[in-house]
């Protein structure tokens, strides 16, 4: 098994990242919430250190959240970041105060003592752009502790104590506004953890195989394949670990994108040889849409016939044990809440997990370590093609929430698909596509007067969108410029008939979400 860090989170925004700049040192890392672990939790995990997040709390308040106690004389490193360091500090001795100016943002520290964390880019006497976001700080330290950089804001913006190998910085290294943020993630695990940094994904694809067999046996699998990553990256991990034994279902419910289904199947069943019931549904889904323009409505009506449809043609592969999932670990993480109740839907979200408990097919889940950029590069260790790894992300119920405010009709769904192939072709040609996050068409409910050589013309409206995102939780327009999206308009208004006129969609999100519905 590999060397492990372990990461006790105190419910920051950005903890996540922390996990993510590990394992990008070939270091494998799990996030743990504080009020989860104990020793014997620390105990059974056996990692190699120990990283404690930032959080939204106050140590100075009565009953905030702490560290396990006796982490801090167990032997292993410990690495406490902003609130991490915080309680690192009032649990060992020292002393951390509120009520002094917030620092958020950019911030500049000096370094003015050797550390084991700044080897190699950090000297004595430099000063460093950090990023910081804190209200409180530290004030004083124990006496194993000494400072080896300050800031403005935090005259302890960096303590060690390097006998017992605890370390605490009051700014982020885990986001990108630390430049050097990485080098002193790195020399936490690598040099102070001695971890050693193997973990990758041909060794991650091995293991994983490996599993699979365990658990499957000679049982049956069934995977639901959509022609996105991550479906497609568990197909093909199975694919390799079993075999035949593995039946991908891909249900076209017709509201796909131009050439999607036929690249599911050439991909799947053509070159990998995978076993593959290919629905197509699109009359069903169509009827069942008929006249539907709610948004809410829509993403129901074909989360449940979805579901509807892939339980029957499941049913088909008889003796079928197992249903594999392309779950990911931001999906399982437990996340350290503060604000409780319910948060509001904004939409609702189809995918297959209603699933399982219906269908009575135990889980298989071989991504549910992983982040996406590692998806990714596991399907380029399976060897699927560019086109399916590196792909935009595509929302369950398809173009349905691409033509807001009317009807569904194939008609308008066949104008759509010719729009969009234009406009994705284009961003392809000119070598946009892999900086874009996701860009679409979609078809706007109004119809427009437009002049075409002599004859006037009375056709739809269309909109372009394309962002850019980390997460897809934020995200802002992509700034095309004006040549590109004149020949985008032009060819769309030339090329697809029933389109005369072309905008283009500056909203960020928020206040706009990415997809129109
Ligand atoms: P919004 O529109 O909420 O979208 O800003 C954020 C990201 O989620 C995708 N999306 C979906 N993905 N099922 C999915 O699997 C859905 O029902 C769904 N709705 C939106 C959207 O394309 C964007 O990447």
């Amino acid at each position: 098994m590999n060397d492990k860090i372990l990461i006790i989170d105190f419910g920051s925004q950005v903890t996540q990242l922390i996990a993510r700049r590990v394992r990008e040192n070939g270091v494998y890392s799990e996030i743990h919430p504080y009020n989860k672990v104990d020793m014997e939790f620390i105990k059974n995990f056996n990692p190699k250190g120990i990283i404690l997040s930032g959080g939204p709390s106050s140590v100075t308040e009565e009953n905030s959240p702490r560290a396990p106690q006796e982490i801090f004389s167990y032997g292993l490193p410990i690495l406490g970041i902003c609130y991490g360091q915080q309680t690192t500090m009032t649990q060992t001795g020292g002393k951390v105060e509120s009520g002094h100016e917030r620092e958020f943002g950019r911030a500049f520290i000096e370094v003015v003592d050797d550390c084991e964390l700044f080897k190699g880019f950090w000297n004595k006497g430099d000063k460093y752009q950090v990023w910081m976001s804190h209200g409180d700080r530290v004030v004083k330290i124990p006496d194993n502790f000494k400072i080896v950089a300050t800031s403005e804001g935090a005259p302890f913006a960096a303590i060690a104590n390097e006998k017992d190998k605890i370390y605490g910085v009051q700014f982020h290294p885990e986001v990108a506004h630390t430049p050097d943020g990485e080098k002193l993630i790195k020399n936490f695990c690598i040099d102070i953890c001695k971890c050693d940094g193997s973990w990758n994904m041909g060794q991650f694809k091995e293991i994983k195989i490996k599993e699979i067999r365990e658990q499957v046996g000679n049982g049956k699998v069934i995977c639901g394949l959509s022609g996105g990553v991550d479906s497609s990256v568990v197909a093909a991990l199975l694919h390799e670990a079993i075999g035949d034994q593995l039946v991908c279902v891909f249900v076209d419910h017709g509201m796909m994108r131009s050439g999607e289904a036929e690249q599911v199947e050439k991909v799947f069943r053509d070159q990998f040889k995978i076993n593959l019931i290919s629905k197509n549904s699109e009359k069903l889904f169509l009827d069942a849409l008929d006249g539907e323009t709610d948004p809410e409505t829509k993403r129901k009506i074909i989360g449940k016939l979805f579901i509807d449809v892939f339980d029957a043609e499941a049913k088909k592969v008889e003796g079928a044990e197992f249903l594999a999932q392309g779950t990911l670990y931001p999906d399982v993480i437990e996340s350290v809440s503060f604000c409780g109740g319910p948060s509001v839907t904004i939409k609702s979200h189809h995918n297959v997990g209603g699933l399982p408990e219906r269908m009575k097919l135990k889980l298989v889940e071989p991504l549910r370590e992983l982040f996406k950029d590692e998806v990714r590069a596991l399907g380029y260790e399976l060897g699927l093609p560019k086109k399916i790894v590196a792909r935009h992300p595509f929302p369950g119920p398809g173009l349905a929430v691409r033509v807001p405010g009317q009807p569904l009709t194939k008609e308008r769904l066949d104008i759509l698909r010719k729009a969009d192939a234009i406009y994705l072709e284009e961003i392809e040609k000119a070598g946009l596509y892999d900086k874009i996050w996701q860009a679409f068409a979609v078809l706007l409910p109004v119809r427009t007067v437009g002049v075409m050589g002599d004859s006037r013309s009375y056709d739809y409206a269309l909109s372009l969108r394309a962002v850019t995102s980390t997460d897809g939780m934020t995200a802002d327009f992509y700034p095309f410029d004006m040549a590109f999206l004149s020949k985008v308009s032009n060819r769309i208004i030339n090329e697809v008939k029933g389109i005369n006129r072309v905008n283009y969609d500056i909203t960020s999100k928020p206040p706009g979400t990415i997809e129109w519905e």
